[in-house]
């Protein structure tokens, strides 16, 4: 349930794309998210003249948003660059930033760093959840949709060599009265350079790539992609597919559905593991049949995309691209092709194809399957 709250202060706002500061009112009135690094409210801004300021003051000086503001401590050990890589993206699957401000919290002192971004209604985790209470899962249209709209963010992000790193439903906002998706919280994301180690501890346990589980440090944007997977494979189970009990069982929960990992893997991701290798098998079918089995209600062609994505070794693993062009998302294409957000019965036609000349350079030959439909 959200708390309702009124707080209301004038202060110096930066604006993100032009970068000017004006002093602005924002007024607070809607908790609608705390993480585990912040607190998010729901809020109005406008700008705040002086009393004698003339010219066309009523039209220009409106309220805007609603916004969505995420407010983190400005100094930490913990060393986030949400603002210095939201500042640098700019996508329709990436939530947009708006303005940004630096407040002292008269309660303790500190300062706190405010993102002032665009608000959607909900995230994927809601809508799980809402379809799962009522014994469905979210319509097969709107799956792909979604799919599509965060694989597309990832072709983007990995373009420039951003790895998001915390992909899982919470930090993926929908709005379900468009179909439309959004990627949030870039409290972990980096620009991962080639061959120059990171932190291995990172990512939401249940949404962990392999290679991270048993501590790469050489890891690459690929890790995103196994959290898509993730997410894929909830959306269709209404349930997070790997539920690891702690860090190291989660390599287990892997092994049920992929079989043990190789020796190879092992070595290529970190040569001196020294854990649990898993390595009975835990099922005597193939892997192909076994993901047959455990998505037993989903249709073939997305089993296929899984069994494209979930893969230990992360150069296997589908790339961002590869995942677009999967048949998975043909419907999409198709000339006619509406869904019908929930709740309604008129339908809407998705803009899912408007790409950028940039990400049409990252789809290389594989653009011509989309040109079609621009
Ligand atoms: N722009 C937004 N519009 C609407 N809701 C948002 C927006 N940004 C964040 N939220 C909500 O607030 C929640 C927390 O935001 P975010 O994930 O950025 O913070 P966090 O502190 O890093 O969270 P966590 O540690 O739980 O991942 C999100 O799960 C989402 O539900
Ligand atoms: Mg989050």
């Amino acid at each position: 349930m959200p708390q309702t709250l009124s707080n209301e202060y004038v202060l110096d706002v930066t604006e993100n794309s032009s970068s000017n500061k004006a002093k602005m009112i924002v007024k607070e009135y809607n908790k609608i998210g705390e993480g585990a690094f912040g607190t998010v409210v729901e809020a109005i801004i406008k700008y705040h003249y002086s009393e004698n300021t003339d010219g066309d003051l009523d039209k220009s000086n409106e309220w805007l948003g609603p916004f969505a503001i995420k407010r983190v401590p400005a100094q930490t050990e913990y060393k986030s660059r949400e603002l210095e890589l939201l500042r640098i993206v700019n996508h329709p699957n990436i939530v947009g930033l708006k303005y940004f401000f630096d407040k002292k919290n008269p309660k303790d002192g500190i300062i706190y760093q405010n993102l002032v971004m665009e608000c959607l209604p909900s995230n994927l985790q809601n809508e799980i959840k809402f379809y799962r209470q009522s014994k469905y899962t979210i319509p097969y249209p709107h799956m792909k949709a979604y799919t599509f709209q965060l694989a597309r963010a990832m072709l983007y992000l990995h373009g420039f060599g951003i790895s998001h790193r915390d992909i899982k439903p919470s930090n993926i906002l929908v709005d379900p009265s468009k179909v439309t998706l959004k990627i949030c919280d870039f409290g972990s994301a980096k620009k991962l350079e080639p061959n120059q180690p990171s932190v291995s501890y990172i990512c939401s346990r249940y949404y962990r790539a392999p290679e991270l589980i048993i501590g790469c440090q050489v890891y690459t944007t690929k890790i995103d992609i196994w959290g898509l997977g993730c997410v894929i494979a909830e959306m269709f189970l209404g349930k997070p597919i790997f539920q690891g009990q702690s860090p190291e069982l989660q390599l287990k929960e892997i092994s049920k559905l992929l079989g043990p990992p190789s020796n190879s893997f092992f070595f290529k991701s970190n040569p001196h593991y020294r854990g649990s290798m898993f390595q009975t098998r835990l099922f005597n079918c193939s892997i192909k049949e076994r993901f047959e089995q455990i998505f037993s209600n989903s249709p073939p062609d997305a089993i296929d995309l899984l069994l494209k994505i979930l893969v230990y070794d992360p150069e296997v693993r589908a790339s961002p691209k590869e995942v677009l062009v999967h048949p998975f998302f043909h419907e999409l294409k198709k000339e006619n092709f509406q869904v019908y957000p929930r709740g309604t019965n008129v339908p809407i036609v998705l803009n899912l194809f408007n790409f950028s000349n940039y990400e049409l350079e990252l789809l290389g030959d594989l653009k011509n399957e989309f040109l079609n439909n621009n």
